[in-house]
Order: C-alpha cells, then sequence, then structure tokens
C-alpha cells in the first residue's frame, strides 16, 4: 500500500505540487490523469524516492520513502518517463545486467525473490519477449523497446508498479499490447499508471485520480466519476466587480464544487466557470447572490459536463 499525506513540491517558484494526498491499496490498479504539467511524473519520482517532496509524507508498505530509499526501491518497479535502454546490448543481455543488479540486491533484503534466470523466463513470457530476447535493442520497434522498459521494470519481482505514461508514443496495435501486459501483471499486484488519455484509464484501472496544476480534483471509480459528471451542473457566468469579490461570492454559494476564472472582458468584468454537485439549480442562487451584493451579472449559462468533456477540458 501506498500512502500520500500532504504532498508538496517546489521547483524553485514554481509550485509543481500542492498539498496533494491519495492512497493505492493492495492489488489495485490506480489510474493517476491529468494533462501535461499536472504533477503526474513528479508524484511519481518521489514516490520511487527519485526526488524529495518539499513538504508531505510517502509511504509505501509502512515505510517512509526518505528514511528507507533501499528497502522502498526493492518493493517498487518504476517505468520512468524515459528508461535508459542500451541499444547494443540484445534484449536479453540487458534483462541480465538490469536483473543481476536488483535480484543480488532485493536476496540481500528479501529471501523470498526468484532467481535470475527464473524471473527472466517470467518476465520474457509475461511481456511477450520470447521472439526478440536475442535482437539488440537498437532494432526493436517501439512497441517492444517499450515492452523491455515494462520486464525492467518487473524484473526483480516488486509487488507495486509505478508505470509513467507507459503507452505514450506507441500506434494503436502496440498501446492495446502494452495494455494487455498491464492488465496481465495487475491481476497480481499493485499498479499506479499515469496517463493524460481517459480511454486508458477505462481500460484498464479499477480507481482513477485526476490531477490537474499539482492539485487532486477528482478521484473515483471511473462509474463514480462518470455518474458524478453527469450529475454536475456547470455555469458560465460573467460579472462586473471586483474580481476576488466575485471568485468569493460564487464559492459561498451552497455545493458549489469549483469556481474558476476563465476569461477577463476589461479591468471590471470576469467570467467564471462554477461547478456545482447538488440537484438544484445554481443559476437562480447565483442571481440571488449578485443582487443582494450589487454585482450585475451580465452574461450567464449552463455549461452540460460529460466525463469525456472533464478530460477533455483537463487536457486541452
Ligand atoms: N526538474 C524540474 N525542474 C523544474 N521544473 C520541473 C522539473 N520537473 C518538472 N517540472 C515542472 O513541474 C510541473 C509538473 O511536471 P511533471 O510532474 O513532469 O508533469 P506531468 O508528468 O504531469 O506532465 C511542470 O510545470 C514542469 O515543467
Ligand atoms: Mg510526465
Amino acid at each position: 500500500m501506498i500512502s500520500i499525506e500532504h504532498l508538496s513540491k517546489k521547483y524553485g517558484l514554481l509550485q509543481a505540487l500542492k498539498d496533494v494526498s491519495f492512497s493505492v491499496q493492495d492489488g489495485e490498479v490506480l489510474g493517476f490523469l491529468g494533462p501535461n504539467g499536472a504533477g503526474k511524473s513528479t508524484t511519481m519520482k518521489i514516490i520511487t524516492g527519485y526526488t524529495a517532496p518539499t513538504e508531505g509524507s510517502v509511504k509505501v508498505n509502512g515505510l517512509e520513502v526518505w528514511e528507507h530509499p533501499l528497502e522502498v526501491k526493492r518493493q517498487i518497479g518504476y517505468l520512468p518517463e524515459s528508461v535508459p535502454l542500451y541499444d547494443d546490448m540484445t534484449v536479453l543481455e540487458y534483462l541480465q545486467f538490469i536483473g543481476s543488479i536488483r535480484i543480488k540486491a532485493r536476496s540481500a533484503f528479501n529471501s523470498g525473490s526468484l532467481p535470475l534466470a527464473e524471473s527472466l523466463a517470467r518476465v520474457v513470457k509475461l511481456c511477450g519477449l520470447a521472439n526478440v530476447v536475442r535482437r539488440p535493442i537498437g532494432e526493436l520497434s517501439k512497441g517492444y523497446r517499450q515492452r523491455t522498459c515494462l520486464a525492467q521494470a518487473i524484473i526483480h519481482n516488486p509487488d507495486i508498479l509505478i508505470l509513467d505514461e507507459p503507452t505514450s508514443g506507441l500506434d494503436p496495435n502496440q498501446i492495446s499490447e502494452v495494455r494487455d501486459v498491464i492488465r496481465e501483471i495487475g491481476r497480481e499486484k499493485t499498479v499506479m499508471i499515469s496517463t493524460h488519455i481517459l480511454q486508458e484509464v477505462q481500460a484498464v484501472c479499477d480507481r482513477v485520480i485526476i490531477i490537474n496544476e499539482g492539485r487532486i480534483v477528482a478521484h473515483g471509480t471511473t462509474a463514480e466519476l462518470e455518474r458524478q459528471s453527469e450529475s454536475a451542473q456547470s455555469v458560465y457566468v460573467k460579472m462586473r466587480g471586483l474580481k476576488e469579490k466575485i471568485h468569493q461570492l460564487l464559492l459561498d454559494l451552497p455545493d458549489i464544487h469549483e469556481v474558476r476564472h476563465r476569461d477577463t472582458e476589461s479591468a471590471d468584468i470576469f467570467g467564471f466557470e462554477v461547478t456545482a454537485t447538488g440537484s438544484l439549480d445554481i443559476r437562480e442562487r447565483i442571481f440571488r447572490r449578485a443582487v443582494s451584493l450589487d454585482t450585475p451579472i451580465l452574461e450567464m449559462r449552463v455549461e452540460r459536463v460529460s466525463l469525456e468533456e472533464v478530460f477533455r477540458q483537463l487536457t486541452k
């Protein structure tokens, strides 16, 4: 199990993660969905111990990553955004090389790991690499390269897998092959997989966390998110007044899920997008509140949100 609490990460002035908390349960396949720059890779690098958080805690099976980096690395298989492969090595040589390092490290800690030959046979079969094991990595197609990357992530038989956009850059056939491998792995392991593609999550994940601009904006099973977005209302409203005052006025309404500044028409005219969760029509409430605070509404319209659209807006 992975538990993450109040994680923040700053790169200089840029706040890449803001108070992120969630957990990944044993045996589940969790999708980590968000547009480019949302903070997915940063989160994954922190979980795997490759980057330090600015604040917050990450525990893997009860161990704080920053206090026990080696133990944690042994329990985790990590597919980073780009894996350094050695083009001159054959697939087998490469996996033997990585495997010998990792398995040595793992057996010093945990006597339960498989011997190298068995591990190799297991990952070659699981990742469908049997036909290419003797080929140099430099000659492989992108799909086979990615399967080789996956194989290196699981060679030491970790219980937890962190896969950072495992299908990016592949063609549709290769994507579906790599997904099959992930699904197979997910039957016995805990998997966290990041993606900016909605279909990916629907195809392989039990549960989803959506991250945008360093914050978690939604979480739930794919079915729950679909239901949520069906019952959610989204209203665009343009008002005249101080930007902060309008923002606060909207935030103070009941059942508000989110208020987002969308556009600025002039120094005192601002457009906001308001999403609410309740079943009552929020337009009437916005109207009443606007009148009572003497903040004129210049425009208001309902925007329907489907799950597809939520993701599209997030990923555009
Ligand atoms: N090493 C770094 N130094 C400075 N900024 C970084 C670094 N890595 C990532 N960032 C910035 O942090 C934000 C989150 O990046 P990242 O975690 O890679 O997002 P994602 O994987 O969701 O695309 C982006 O704005 C990115 O430019
Ligand atoms: Mg990334």
